[in-house]
């Protein structure tokens, strides 16, 4: 029997990772314990870390999540270690793996703050993602994500003052006009990657029986994935792909829950992808499980890499 060899390597500009599945943050890689089973897994190909503030903060009262069959609503509250826990653990890994670093200042000053911090630790972090799209960003009430007008004064400083690689993690869009806007500052700058998307922000899910909300903070409005989420994720790859300049790759995240989903971001022109809401609900085994199902769609639609079909999205004849 000879056995058919499927290439689901990838790369992330310069960076070359083993398999194109990773997990999104904010999903199992806060404390150190998650963060060493993330390491160890064979099956995903980076890990990306809990967006980390200067201080550690307990985040919100709990219940602050809460899953169902096929998506999850959350108001974390950026729970997380604080910086130099991440930092210190990223020193300890020497890269084995490669590493995405996600910060989330609550400000500007809060992110170069955060940003110069790392700058020691450049040679055990892959790349930084930086989360725009985590709630009270600016102590206003939008994302920064959402904030078209503050984001190139944003930007001029943020590239400016470092030069390390920084990717950036965009809230989702709900109209071509603002992903070409988005795109067209970002085209500006040295921007690594992209990862799109985020959570739906402000959703609601409701426990008919208790007649309840389900998250305790902000009145049980949270932040959206799973299942119901993937027609925009898409949309927001598919546009962004489009849009920004061809050396930067977008990592697609929103929806995935089996292998044919993660075809999907990748012919819409994801270079990577990211789990949240399923490895929430099914744990660390779901990398295998999708990569196994990944390689075998491939190899019945006769692929043998990513390349052969990356960003191939037909139209209607
Ligand atoms: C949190 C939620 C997000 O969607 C995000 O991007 C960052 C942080 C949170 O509530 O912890």
């Amino acid at each position: 029997m000879t056995t058919i060899d499927i290439d689901i390597s990838t790369n992330i500009n310069a960076i070359k990772l083993d398999s194109c599945i990773m997990n999104a943050s904010g999903i199992f890689c806060s404390t150190e314990k998650e963060l060493k089973n993330l390491m160890k897994d064979n099956y995903s190909g980076a890990v990306v870390t809990k967006s980390c503030t200067i201080k550690k903060r307990n985040g919100n009262p709990i219940p602050r999540c809460f899953q169902w069959k096929t998506g999850s609503i959350n108001s974390v509250g950026l729970a997380n270690l604080g910086i130099d826990f991440y930092l210190s653990f990223l020193e300890k890994q020497h890269l084995q793996k490669p590493i995405f670093l996600s910060l989330s200042g609550s400000s500007f000053e809060e992110t170069y703050v955060l940003l110069q911090k790392t700058n020691p630790y450049s040679d055990f972090i892959s790349a930084i993602e930086l989360n725009l799209s985590c709630p009270n960003i600016l102590g206003e009430k939008t994302l920064l994500g959402y904030d078209f007008h503050n984001m190139p004064y944003f930007f001029d400083k943020l590239f400016n003052l470092y030069n390390n690689p920084v990717g950036i993690k965009l809230p989702p869009y709900f109209n071509e006009y603002d992903i070409e806007k988005i795109s067209s500052i970002l085209n500006k700058y040295p921007v690594y990657f992209v990862t799109c998307v985020n959570s739906l922000p402000n959703g609601l899910f409701i426990n008919v029986e208790t007649e309840t909300i389900v998250i305790r903070p902000n009145k049980g409005f949270g932040g959206i994935g799973g299942i119901g989420i993937k027609p925009f994720a898409l949309s927001n790859v598919r546009q962004f792909y489009n849009y920004l300049r061809k050396d930067i790759p977008v990592i697609g995240c929103g929806g995935i829950k089996n292998g044919k989903d993660i075809f999907e971001h990748i012919l819409c022109g994801a270079s990577a992808v990211q789990i949240g809401t399923q490895f929430l609900i099914e744990g660390i085994t779901v990398f295998h499980r999708l990569l196994f199902e990944l390689i075998e769609l491939l190899k019945n639609k006769n692929y043998f890499s990513l390349k052969e079909f990356q960003g191939n999205l037909k139209q209607i004849k």
